[in-house]
C-alpha cells in the first residue's frame, strides 16, 4: 500500500467528526494524521497567554516568529499532538477560552500563509491526512483524494458537548452550539481561504453513520485511488 502514498484532504465544518475520521484513516493507511486545526488553536493559546490582543492584526502578526509550532506522537492513542514552544498543549487548545477565539485568529492572513507554508512541508513526501477547512482547496490542491464532511449542527453539537463534558468541561449544550454555528459563519465567509467545497471533493454526510460506517466508505475511496495508480 506505500508505495503509492497519496495526501488526503478531509475538510468540513466544525466538529462534525473530521479528526475522528482523519486518525482511522490514518491507521489503515499507515500514513501519518495532522489535525491542522490545533494548530490555529495554538496560535490563538499563546495569545490568549500573552494577553495580546486577538482583533489587532498588525500585534498578532508580529508576535508570529515567536511561536514555535510542532507536533509530538503520543504512543497511547497514536495521535501526533501539538506543541506550543516545545509544550505540549492537546488539551489546552480544546478549551472553550481558545474555541471561542479561534476563528478570529484563523481568519488573518499572516497566521495563514505562517501554518500553511508548514502544512505544505509535512505534506510533501505524501503519506499524509490532514484535516481543517482549506487543505483541498489551498494546502494540498493535489490532494488525490478530498472529502467534505457534514453533519446537522444538532449531532455535531451534541458529539463536542459529550467530548468536552467527558473531559472534565464545564459547558452547556447551548453554549457549543452557539460556538459550532458562529465559527461555521466565520470561517465560511472570510476572505482569505474560506471554508468551500470544489467539484473535486466527495462528500460525506455522518448524520446518521456510525464510525465504523463512515470508515468504511472512505476506505473504498482511498483503496480505489491507490489501487488503480
Ligand atoms: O475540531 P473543530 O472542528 O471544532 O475545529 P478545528 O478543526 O480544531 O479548527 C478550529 C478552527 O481553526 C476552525 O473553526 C477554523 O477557524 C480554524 N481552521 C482553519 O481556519 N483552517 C484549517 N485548516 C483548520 C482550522
Amino acid at each position: 500500500m506505500n508505495q503509492n502514498k497519496i495526501n488526503i484532504a478531509i475538510d468540513g465544518y466544525s466538529s462534525c467528526g473530521k479528526g475522528t475520521l482523519a486518525k482511522q484513516l490514518a491507521k489503515l493507511l499507515g500514513y501519518k494524521f495532522i489535525d491542522s486545526g490545533s494548530m490555529y488553536r495554538a496560535v490563538t493559546l499563546y495569545c490568549i497567554e500573552k494577553d495580546i490582543d486577538i482583533s489587532n492584526e498588525t500585534l498578532v502578526s508580529n508576535e508570529l516568529k515567536q511561536v514555535t509550532i510542532g507536533f509530538e506522537f503520543n504512543e497511547k492513542n497514536e495521535r501526533f499532538e501539538v506543541t506550543l514552544n516545545g509544550r505540549n498543549v492537546e488539551a489546552e487548545v480544546r478549551e472553550m477560552k481558545v474555541a471561542s477565539r479561534v476563528s478570529e485568529i484563523a481568519a488573518q492572513s499572516a497566521v495563514r500563509k505562517y501554518l500553511v507554508s508548514m502544512q505544505q512541508k509535512i505534506g510533501k513526501d505524501k503519506g499524509v491526512v490532514m484535516d481543517g477547512r482549506d487543505i483541498g482547496t489551498v494546502v494540498f490542491p493535489d490532494a488525490e483524494l478530498k472529502i467534505f464532511m457534514t453533519a446537522s449542527v444538532e449531532v455535531r453539537s451534541e458529539r463536542r458537548f459529550n467530548e468536552l463534558i467527558t473531559a472534565g468541561k464545564e459547558v452547556t449544550l447551548s453554549e457549543v452550539m452557539a460556538n459550532l454555528s458562529e465559527r461555521d459563519r466565520i470561517d465560511s465567509s472570510r476572505e482569505d481561504s474560506p471554508l468551500t467545497m470544489t467539484n473535486d471533493y466527495k462528500v460525506l454526510d455522518n448524520t446518521q453513520l456510525s464510525r465504523d460506517e463512515q470508515l468504511n466508505i472512505a476506505k473504498s475511496w482511498a483503496l480505489e485511488y491507490i489501487n488503480q495508480n
